[in-house]
């Protein structure tokens, strides 16, 4: 019987024109913002017994759904162990608001072609059209904690994917570093490869922009020491399966760094390493970084908010998104998500003096928005209208394998919280007003939204 089935696989790879015993696609298959015009389609394959299966990436686009007038694109590969080959390609030159079909192309040594996918560019950095984005952070595997709440929020996701323009995992993507809450019997390279696998049907037509999390930095969440794979250290599998705009927007790869779309000018920080007191630094529990020494990433900051801040008559609104919040009702407790004061004192300040918008973190299992707040977090007024500095919203409630938080008394900044697993959604309605909300993944519902007006 399994011979049989050994002799009809081969022939059905003869037929394909090459000999190979278990003929494989191309998995995890995703897109990203490249900086303007640009974008990066990244996948993996498993290899050949240890070797790179796919020496040549290629992709091939085009406007049509036919691939007539199409492209053919290269790109490269990297890894970090032998079980997986990431491969990106970059699409450049592109038109802005076009909507463009991709494949990418088989490879001799028994990979095969991909289906057909799309994306649309992102609009001119200006374009008045409004922006819809889907916020989500700390999604990863389902457990016996969450109960199926992270597949009903990957569910939401896709649901909601035809009316968002983009996506932003703020942080804590998988839980591979989870053991023992992870899935069961499946281990830390299984288990990025089971969540990517799982959110592909929303990463292969959305811009799907990551930021680092703490389960990002190492492979075991107690303690690097207990990461005894050394190549799942310092962030490595986070900056292999994740190609983010770092060296088109001056930050570092996907650790920090900024794109525009439209109305929006979006910021991706790393509240783990890279400034001082980081929570998960060189020599702490979970010893990542620093990649650009101590102040690399508060320099780049600083240019990049000045920059945005001085282009606000062309893209008004400027979002910041770290993993760690600054404010919330959550006290820090030993061991358990809070408030992350190093990260406060290293950001905020900047935050404040460019006057963004926005600062949407996650790492506290429950959405959480605060009314308008001063630099020492009291609430400078209980409405939206035009009222300065940053609006801090925790939205850690994609999905976490460790469960959701709930406290007794909120802060008197807190506006409301919701202790239940799903993602927010922020719209850019015009330069003026936009609107959040949060949607409960398992009703689908909104529980909560507000109208919100800047005069920038
Ligand atoms: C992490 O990697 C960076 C870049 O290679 C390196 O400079 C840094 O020392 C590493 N951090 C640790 C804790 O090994």
């Amino acid at each position: 019987m399994l011979f049989t089935l050994f002799i009809v696989v081969q022939c059905i790879s003869l037929v394909h024109g090459s000999f190979c015993i278990l003929p494989r696609s191309p998995e995890q298959m995703r897109v990203a913002m490249r900086g303007p015009n640009a974008v990066t389609i990244s996948w993996r394959t498993g290899g050949n017994f240890g070797k790179n299966d796919t020496p040549e990436p290629r992709v091939e686009y085009s406007t049509s759904k036919t691939f007539t007038d199409k492209v053919t694109v290269n790109g490269a590969t990297d890894n970090y162990d032998k079980s997986s080959f990431f491969h990106n390609v970059a699409l450049l030159d592109l038109l802005p608001s076009t909507t463009y079909y991709y494949r990418i192309l088989a490879a001799p040594t028994c990979v095969r072609e991909s289906g057909i996918h799309s994306f649309t560019t992102a609009p001119l950095a200006g374009n008045p059209s409004a922006v819809s984005i889907t916020l989500v952070g700390d999604l990863g595997n389902d457990n016996l904690l969450n109960l199926g709440g992270s597949s009903r929020t990957m569910k939401g996701l896709r649901q909601v994917a035809d009316k968002t323009d983009f996506f932003v995992h703020i942080g804590d993507i998988s839980y591979a570093d989870d053991y023992g809450l992870g899935v069961p019997f499946e281990f830390y390279e299984q288990s990025w490869n089971s969540w990517q696998k799982h959110m592909t049907e929303v990463t292969a037509n959305q811009f799907y922009m990551t930021g680092p999390g703490n389960h990002e930095v190492t492979c075991a969440i107690l303690g690097d020491f207990l990461c005894l794979n050394s190549n799942y250290k310092n962030f490595s599998a986070y900056l292999h399966r994740f190609r983010m705009p770092g060296d088109e927007s001056g930050g570092y790869k996907n650790l920090w760094y900024s794109f525009d779309y439209g109305l929006v000018h979006y910021v991706i920080i790393n509240t783990e390493t890279d400034f001082p007191d980081a929570p998960s630094g060189p020599g702490t529990l979970l010893n990542g970084g620093n990649f650009k020494g101590l102040t690399g990433q508060l320099d780049w900051l600083k240019a990049d908010l000045e920059a945005a801040n001085g282009n606000r008559a062309q893209v008004p609104w400027i979002i910041v998104s770290g993993h760690r919040p600054f404010f919330g009702s959550l006290p820090k407790l030993p061991a358990l998500p809070g408030n992350c004061d190093s990260c406060r004192t290293a950001f905020d300040p900047l935050l404040q003096q460019y006057n963004v918008d926005f600062y949407v973190s996650g790492h506290v299992h429950w959405y959480e928005r605060l009314y308008p707040i001063d630099a020492n977090g009291n609430p400078i007024a209980y409405n939206y209208d035009n009222q300065p500095g940053p609006i801090h919203i925790i939205n850690g409630a994609g999905g976490a394998p460790e469960g959701k938080a709930s406290v007794k008394t909120p802060i008197s900044a807190s506006a409301k919280i919701v202790s239940a697993f799903g993602f927010a959604r922020l719209e850019l309605k015009d330069a003026s007003n936009a609107r959040l909300s949060f949607v409960d993944s398992k009703t689908m519902q909104e529980v909560d939204s507000v109208d919100i007006i800047r005069h920038h």
